[in-house]
């Protein structure tokens, strides 16, 4: 067993679509355990510092202006592999090439309108999960 965490966001056109509770029933019904969950604003601040792993790339502006369209939920799940599951559960970056049955591939056409965001390493989680959630927000 490799217990781990993950960083979930159900990103502001998920929200927007309605597709909250869809997104939330795929990862409990996979068997991850929800940790930490909320719905909020993102700052401009805090989407940077999200995103910062890709600053210079052309779509960085884009980017930050999209994940502070409109509100979001962040989530926190955890079990066996958390990282690698909940990326199988979301499914290739561009929606218009993710497989069916993953939620991008199910819900989206585009590569930054892709619903949901997933922590891709251990690394990342652990920068990622701090910019949404304070220590007392999550539960042992
Ligand atoms: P990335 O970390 O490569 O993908 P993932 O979300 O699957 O981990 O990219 C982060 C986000 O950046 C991605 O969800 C959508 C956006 N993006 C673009 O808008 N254009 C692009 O060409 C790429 C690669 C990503």
């Amino acid at each position: 067993m490799i217990m781990e965490r993950c960083l979930i966001l159900v990103k502001p056109d998920g929200v927007e679509r309605n597709l909250i509770g869809e997104v939330i029933s795929r990862f409990e019904r996979k068997g991850l355990a929800i940790k930490a969950l909320k719905m909020m604003r993102v700052t401009r601040e805090q989407a940077e510092d999200h995103y910062s792993v890709h600053r210079l790339k052309p779509f960085f502006d884009d980017l930050v202006s999209y994940l502070t369209s409109g509100p979001i939920v962040a989530m926190i799940v955890e079990g066996n592999n958390a990282i690698a599951s909940s990326r199988m559960l979301a499914g290739a970056t561009d929606g218009s090439k993710a497989a069916p049955g993953t939620i991008r591939g199910d819900f989206s056409l585009d590569i930054e309108r892709n619903i949901v965001h997933a922590s891709d390493s251990l690394e990342s989680y652990e920068h990622e999960y701090k910019i949404f959630f304070n220590e007392n927000e999550i539960m042992d």
